[in-house]
Order: C-alpha cells, then sequence, then structure tokens
C-alpha cells in the first residue's frame, strides 16, 4: 500500500524540513514527503529538497505584490488573496497531498487558503516555537526568552499544532517544554530548535495517525 503524501511549505533554513526527510528515509514517519513549496526562492531548504530528490517550487508573494506601490492597501489584499488562491488551487488541483505540513512558513494563511483544504480534507499542521497560548505570531523565540530572563515565565517550548485562522491557536498535537534558566538568546535558541526537530517529526506521525484513524 502507498505511503500517505506529504507536502512541506517552508521559507528558510529547512533544518525542520531536514528532520523530516531524515526521519521519512529511515521509516520512522510512515509517509513520504512529495514536495516542497517555498515562499522564498532563497530557502536553503530548497536545496536540502533536491538533494533528497524532492521536487520543489517556489510560491513568492513578492511575485504578486510586483508594480503594486505599499500604499495601495486594496491592491495589495487582491494580490494576497491570489496568491493563497493559485497556492491552493495547485495544491488540491495538482499536487493533492494527504496531509500538509509548515515547517518554519512563515505566511499567514487565510481563509481563501484553509476553507478550500478543510473541503478537500486535506490537514495542515504547523510548527511554533512557543507553548499553546503563548507568544503567538513571529520572533517567538526572542520573545519567550525576554520573558523567560524577566521572570514572567517559568517554561518555554514548541507545539505543533493544526492550522486555523487564528496565527498559531489551533489544536496542539504535539507540545514539548523546557524550563527557564540563566542564558543567552542563542543558547535558549539552541534548546528550542533542538526541540522543535523531534516536535515536527512527532506532530507529523500524529497526524498520519489521525488521518488514517478516521
Ligand atoms: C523555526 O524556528 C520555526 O518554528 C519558525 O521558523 C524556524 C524555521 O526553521 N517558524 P527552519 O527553516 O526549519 O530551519
Amino acid at each position: 500500500m502507498a505511503l500517505p503524501s506529504i507536502l512541506v511549505l517552508i521559507s528558510g533554513n529547512g533544518s525542520n524540513l531536514q528532520a523530516l526527510i531524515d526521519n521519512c528515509n529511515s521509516g520512522k514517519i510512515p509517509g513520504k514527503i512529495i514536495h516542497v513549496i517555498s515562499s522564498s526562492s532563497k530557502a536553503y531548504g530548497l536545496e536540502r529538497a533536491s538533494q533528497a530528490g524532492i521536487p520543489t517550487m517556489t510560491h513568492e508573494l513578492k511575485t504578486y505584490y510586483r508594480g503594486i506601490p505599499k500604499e495601495n492597501k486594496d491592491a495589495r489584499d487582491e494580490a494576497r488573496a491570489k496568491f493563497n488562491k493559485d497556492l491552493v488551487n495547485i495544491i488540491i488541483g495538482k499536487l493533492k497531498p494527504d496531509v500538509i505540513v509548515c515547517a518554519g512558513w512563515m505566511l499567514i494563511l487565510s481563509s481563501d487558503f484553509l476553507k478550500p483544504l478543510h473541503q478537500a480534507k486535506i490537514p495542515i499542521i504547523n510548527l511554533h516555537p512557543a507553548l499553546p497560548g503563548q507568544f503567538e505570531g513571529t520572533n517567538a523565540i526572542e520573545r519567550s526568552w525576554k520573558a523567560g530572563q524577566d521572570g514572567l515565565v517559568d517554561k518555554g517550548g514548541c507545539m505543533v499544532h493544526y492550522v486555523i485562522e487564528e496565527v498559531d491557536k489551533g489544536t496542539p498535537l504535539i507540545v514539548k517544554e523546557i524550563d527557564v534558566k540563566k542564558e543567552s538568546l542563542e543558547e535558549w535558541e539552541a534548546r528550542i530548535h533542538a526541540l522543535e526537530h523531534e516536535a515536527i517529526v512527532e506532530g507529523t506521525i500524529e497526524v498520519l495517525k489521525q488521518l488514517n484513524a478516521k
């Protein structure tokens, strides 16, 4: 029986993608990465995918914004909606994955992207480098480190959650915690990234399990 197909969305270095590649190759993740889509043509993750023989494509927002001045908010909103619609049409119409994993995908995915996926029954999960209900949005690692060093929180960590319209608010599949201690941002970041590389694998295994349970 064919392995479930996984589409991975990235924007940068791809160290979490690499964890997925390695663990699919070892069989720990019972799935096959069929495609990697990056929101940046400069993402090193594209190189990682190519080296693993995985087809890639880029889908860049700046291409849609080209020629539209920043001040022209309506035109930019329209372009953003087309970016989302084109992306979801490629995914549902062409790639047809069983699941989608956002592994360092840095763009907010709005309802015109999520609704068609929901109708197509394609679950989408995301890795976020903070605990549920804490530090949603960007720069979560730095914000959680600062809060820890200021004594406002005594734990940090990361989670893999289902993607819903509210950013970083979907039901968690995996939550991993670390205790705050006196340390540099770099040390905190390294500990969080190590945790992420485990969480992204466990979260993908879990979403495949829940898919099969349906
Ligand atoms: C990770 O910290 C992820 O949580 C955040 O961006 C980073 C991606 O790292 N969204 P990589 O591209 O997987 O190395």
